[in-house]
C-alpha cells in the first residue's frame, strides 16, 4: 500500500480543506470542514480551536478521517451544523466515514501542542490545539481525487472580476479592488507558488491600469 499524500493532489507545506470525521464516546458521529497542512508524504498537521467536537474527538480517539471532496453540500452541512446520519458510509471501520467521497485518509495522532491561533486576521488569537498525525492509510474511490484549495478559487474568482472590472462604476470598482486584496491574503497563506506568481502578475496588471491596489 503506498503512502503518499501526492496521490490526492497534497504537496508539502501546502494547506488544503478537508472534512475531518471523527465519533465520540457514545458512538455520535461528527463532521467538521477542517485545514490540512501537508507535512511530508504520510504526515499531516492540523490546528482546530478548543472547543469544537472534532478536536474533543481526536483527542480522546487519537485517530480521525480526513475526506478528500469537493461536494458543496457536504461542507455546507458540517459548517452550518453537522451531517445527517444517512450520509455515512456503512462500513465495519471504528470510525465514520462520508459517503461517495473521492477519497479518504486514516490518521493517527502523533502529538498535541497548544497554540493561540487568530479565527479572524486582525483579531485577537483564540485557543487552538496543533495536531501532527501519520497517515496511515489512503483510500482513493477516484484517481483523480484532489484535495480542495482555497486559493485556487480565490484566484479563478479574482480573475472574474478582472473581466469585470473595467465596466463597472467606482463603488463596484472599489468592491473589486477589496476582493482583489483578500484574494491576495489567501492566496499568499495557502496558495501554491504557481497561485502566488499568478495572483502577483494580475495586481501587477490592475497596477498598470491604474488601480490602486495598495
Ligand atoms: C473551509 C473551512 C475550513 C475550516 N478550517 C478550520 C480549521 O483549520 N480549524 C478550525 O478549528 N476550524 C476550522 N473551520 C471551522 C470549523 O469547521 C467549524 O468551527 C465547525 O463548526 C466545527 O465543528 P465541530 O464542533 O463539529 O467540530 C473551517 C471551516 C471551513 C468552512
Amino acid at each position: 500500500m503506498i503512502i503518499d499524500l501526492s496521490l490526492v493532489g497534497m504537496e508539502k507545506g501546502q494547506q488544503y480543506e478537508a472534512i475531518i470525521t471523527t465519533v465520540d464516546d457514545k458512538g455520535n458521529k461528527n463532521a467538521a470542514p477542517i485545514g490540512i497542512i501537508c507535512k511530508e508524504k504520510d504526515k499531516i498537521l492540523c490546528r482546530i480551536f478548543e472547543g469544537s467536537t472534532t478536536l474533543n474527538n481526536i483527542v480522546l480517539n487519537e485517530e480521525f478521517i480526513v475526506n478528500i471532496t469537493t461536494n458543496p453540500c457536504f461542507f455546507t452541512f458540517s459548517t452550518i451544523g453537522n451531517i445527517p446520519e444517512n450520509f455515512f458510509m456503512e462500513s465495519d471501520s471504528n470510525l465514520p466515514i462520508l459517503n461517495g467521497v473521492d477519497a479518504y485518509i486514516k490518521c493517527k495522532v502523533i502529538n498535541v501542542k497548544s497554540t493561540f491561533k487568530k479565527t479572524i486576521p486582525n483579531e485577537k488569537p483564540s485557543e487552538a490545539k496543533i495536531i501532527l498525525s501519520d497517515v496511515e492509510e489512503i483510500i482513493l474511490n477516484n484517481k483523480c481525487a484532489k484535495a480542495a484549495n482555497r486559493g485556487f478559487y480565490s484566484l479563478i474568482e479574482s480573475l472574474v472580476n478582472f473581466t469585470r472590472i473595467d465596466k463597472v462604476d467606482n463603488e463596484k470598482k472599489e468592491y473589486f479592488i477589496d476582493r482583489f486584496k483578500e484574494s491576495q491574503r489567501i492566496i499568499n497563506k495557502v496558495g501554491s507558488n504557481e497561485e502566488k506568481k499568478a495572483i502577483d502578475f494580475l495586481g501587477e496588471t490592475l497596477i498598470n491600469k491604474g488601480y490602486k491596489i495598495d
